[in-house]
């Protein structure tokens, strides 16, 4: 059994430091682009034999550490009342974005077991059919950044009505970030239960607000799912982008690892997070396009300036994107394994 990945998290002694993507099933991969072919995206997601087959699809290819339940972090907005649909070259479209209290009120706090209960089978399929090869990354998204899309009703520059909502009606938001709450909770825990050996809770767009107001709006919230999830006893991955100036907010929020994104230094970023967690992290995705010396420097570098330390887990930044090389991140992950062995 590969369990580097999980005694990073627990920043015990590992032989290598563990390597594993996000988003590391998709469309960079052709074996992805066939299924795709034939598939929509929510096909892929809601259908429990085709998640465990783009889930595997890297573990087989690739010398990662860990597997990655494959589905989105928008699948609890269906049962709760607001259908989507990823549009070609869009993006995700919420049919009917909520804007307005009564909206808000008439969201459903559903049950992970009854709306969501193909993403479960899709878990016991995954552990079944991974048989110790690597552990299994559950996940959701976090209140904020799943709000963004449910009250813009798509992807956002800046937020406008996410933060007019945000700061003028604060009952409202607190009543939408709550619901939010409860069902990623719930539905974290769902997924251990079924099987999954860590969790990540995707904030990635919470980068947008000052700390100011991450600790007034958002980070009460965060910091009730993270309390609930811990009880499980499994690794918490804590991740957002853009958070220079958020990370201790975001520790003190909870999770036992949190992710960097590349614009904090990795020893900057953990100096300031203290011994008590693991971090993840933290290389650009755009330097899986740059020349192989250049991209071999830089993992080095991102290696070297946490040597010493126990509880690294190398991952990128942020998700690796469509038009990646395979041959590079092929290249990163066996590269990391060899500069970081253990006497
Ligand atoms: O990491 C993995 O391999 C697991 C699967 C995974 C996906 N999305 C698959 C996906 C995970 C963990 C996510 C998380 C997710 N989804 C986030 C948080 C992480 C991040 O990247 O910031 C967000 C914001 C979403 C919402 C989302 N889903 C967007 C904005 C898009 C469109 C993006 C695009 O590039 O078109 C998606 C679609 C999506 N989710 C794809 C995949 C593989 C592309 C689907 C396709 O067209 O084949």
């Amino acid at each position: 059994m590969n369990d580097r990945f999980l005694r990073a998290c627990r920043r015990e002694p590992v032989d290598r430091t563990p390597v594993w993507f996000m988003r590391q099933a998709g469309r960079y991969m052709a074996e992805y682009r066939a299924l795709r072919a034939k598939h929509s995206m929510l096909e892929l997601c809601r259908t429990p034999e085709l998640s465990l087959q783009v889930t595997m699809q890297p573990i087989n290819r690739l010398p990662v550490d860990a597997a990655i339940l494959f589905a989105d972090i928008l699948l609890p907005l269906e049962p709760m009342g607001a259908p989507f649909d990823f549009a070609a070259g869009e993006g995700p479209v919420i049919f009917e974005p909520v804007r307005s209290r009564a909206q808000i009120d008439a969201l459903r706090e559903c049950d992970p077991h009854e709306g969501l209960g193909y993403v479960l089978e899709a878990v016991r399929l995954i552990r079944r059919e991974l048989d110790g090869k690597t552990p299994l990354i559950g996940f959701a998204g976090a209140p904020f950044t799943l709000a963004s899309y449910l009250v813009e009703g798509g992807k956002s520059s800046h937020y406008v009505r996410t933060k007019k909502l945000m700061y003028g009606e604060p009952d409202a938001w607190n009543a939408l970030m709550a619901k939010l709450s409860n069902v990623v909770a719930k539905y974290l825990v769902a997924q251990v239960e079924a099987g999954a050996q860590a969790v990540q809770l995707f904030d990635s767009w919470i980068g947008a607000l000052s700390p100011t107001d991450y600790a007034t709006y958002v980070q009460p919230h965060v910091a009730r799912i993270l309390r609930e999830v811990e009880t499980c006893g499994v690794p918490v991955i804590h991740f957002g982008t853009g958070t220079a100036s958020l990370l201790e907010l975001q520790r003190d929020a909870g999770g036992s690892v949190i992710g960097v994104d590349w614009r904090t230094p990795l020893d900057n970023a953990w100096d300031r997070l203290g011994p008590g967690v693991a971090v993840q992290g933290n290389m650009d995705p755009l330097l899986l396009f740059a020349p192989k010396d250049v991209l071999e420097a830089q993992v080095r570098r991102i290696l070297g300036s946490v040597r010493g330390r126990e509880g690294h887990i190398f991952n990128l930044g942020h998700g690796i994107l469509p038009e990646t090389p395979v041959e590079n991140v092929q290249f990163v992950a066996d590269l990391v394994h060899q500069v970081s062995e253990r006497a």
